[in-house]
């Protein structure tokens, strides 16, 4: 029996609450596809650090790279100055482990809300292509003459060829597999970049002249468009069903895929995968760790559940995946009132047996 290893790192605030729902729906997944799953825990996060002091030990990120996968929770504490976690935990995890793709699916599932005016899941079912190893992320930059009047700050966006040519290229292969015409939902298989060619003529100049390069030679099959940044949030929201797999540097995929989420339905069901195709990946919510609601039960498990679902997915289990993402949505549509914290109808665990249940099923 295929066994994985997967690294399970609940984190700070919800992010344990929602990730056991997870592992619940993974194990329901297990049992039914003949798989085994052989799980670490990993008390990294806020809480460890406040005890501690310590953000990742030494040799963890060696640790965490024997495993198969990785499902984290949420990484954010309210105690905790904002940038010492997600720097030192988060980021470094991505860095370390080279996941150099984040993959933001913006899918409104049946049932689910979103406030786009007349618009569904047919119009709003795109992914974004988000590199994650480069650009304003990777902290070049300072401050001179500090605590002056002529205080300076810099922070340097910086983008290699080697890292945008990756990039685009996991695009490209995503689309061949996954966009519109291979899922026999569209003409044609598209890929869009997104940047800001008007104004970063360096930085995104590079990523328009590598994108139809590498598109003409090796991907002739696939439709290429280019958006601004800028524009793309206005037609995120006017005509999402032109997008279909968009591609974009690590900044403006940040940004426009916290827009994507609410057009989705929000942060409880935006999941994503910090992604190194050759080598160990990490799946979470991207939502954040809502300490709030920290301990209630009310917070909504489903972006847990897809980022377990998709880990699924990159892992091969393409069964299990899809029986996983036919029993999210038949709970969307048919059992959730809402999908925000509080409104759902059900606790968290409840949601997360419904999901599994239907899974075993
Ligand atoms: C995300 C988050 C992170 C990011 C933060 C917490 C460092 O906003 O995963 O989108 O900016 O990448
Ligand atoms: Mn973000």
């Amino acid at each position: 029996m295929k066994t994985y290893k997967i690294g399970v790192m609940g984190g700070d605030g919800t992010g344990p609450e929602v990730t056991v729902e997870a592992v619940k729906v993974m194990e329901a997944a297990a049992a039914k596809f003949g798989f085994k799953v052989e799980q670490t825990e990993y008390d990294f996060g806020g809480e460890r650090y406040k005890r501690t002091g310590e953000i990742l030990p030494d040799g963890a990120v060696d640790e965490l790279k024997k495993q198969d996968a990785i499902l984290l929770g949420a990484i954010g504490h309210p105690d905790i100055k904002p940038g010492i976690l997600e720097k030192g935990l988060l980021l470094r995890m991505r860095f370390e482990m080279d996941q150099y793709i984040n993959l933001r699916p913006v899918r409104l599932f049946p049932g689910v809300e979103t406030p786009l005016k007349d618009k569904g899941p047919k119009e709003i079912d795109y992914v974004v292509v988000r590199e994650n190893s480069g650009d304003i992320y990777t902290g070049s930059g300072g401050l001179m003459m500090e605590n002056t009047p002529h205080e300076v700050a810099t922070q340097t966006a910086v983008y290699t060829r080697f890292q945008i040519d990756r990039a685009l290229k996991y695009a490209f292969e995503y689309a061949r597999k996954h966009g519109k015409k291979a899922r026999g939902v569209g003409d044609e298989n598209t890929v869009g970049l997104v940047g800001k060619t008007n104004v970063l003529t360096y930085v995104y100049g590079l990523w328009e002249r590598a994108f139809h390069e590498m598109g003409e030679r090796d991907y002739p099959d696939i439709r290429r468009d280019y958006y601004h940044v800028d524009a793309t949030c206005m037609w995120m929201v006017k005509s999402p069903e032109w997008f279909d797999v968009l591609v974009t540097g690590n900044l403006f995929g940040d940004i426009i895929t916290d827009l994507g989420a609410m057009t989705q339905g929000g942060m409880g069901i935006a999941a994503g995968g910090n992604i190194n195709p050759e080598g160990v990946s990490m799946f979470e919510p991207i939502g954040g760790s809502a300490p709030k609601y920290t301990g209630m039960g009310v917070i909504n498990p489903l972006a847990a559940i897809c980022a377990m679902q998709m880990m699924l997915e990159t892992l091969g289990e393409d069964e299990a995946a899809k029986k996983i993402d036919a029993a999210v949505r038949d709970v969307t549509a048919n059992k959730l009132k809402s999908l925000a914290a509080k409104q759902m109808g059900y606790t968290t665990s409840d949601v997360g047996d419904m999901v599994a249940e239907r899974v075993a099923d």
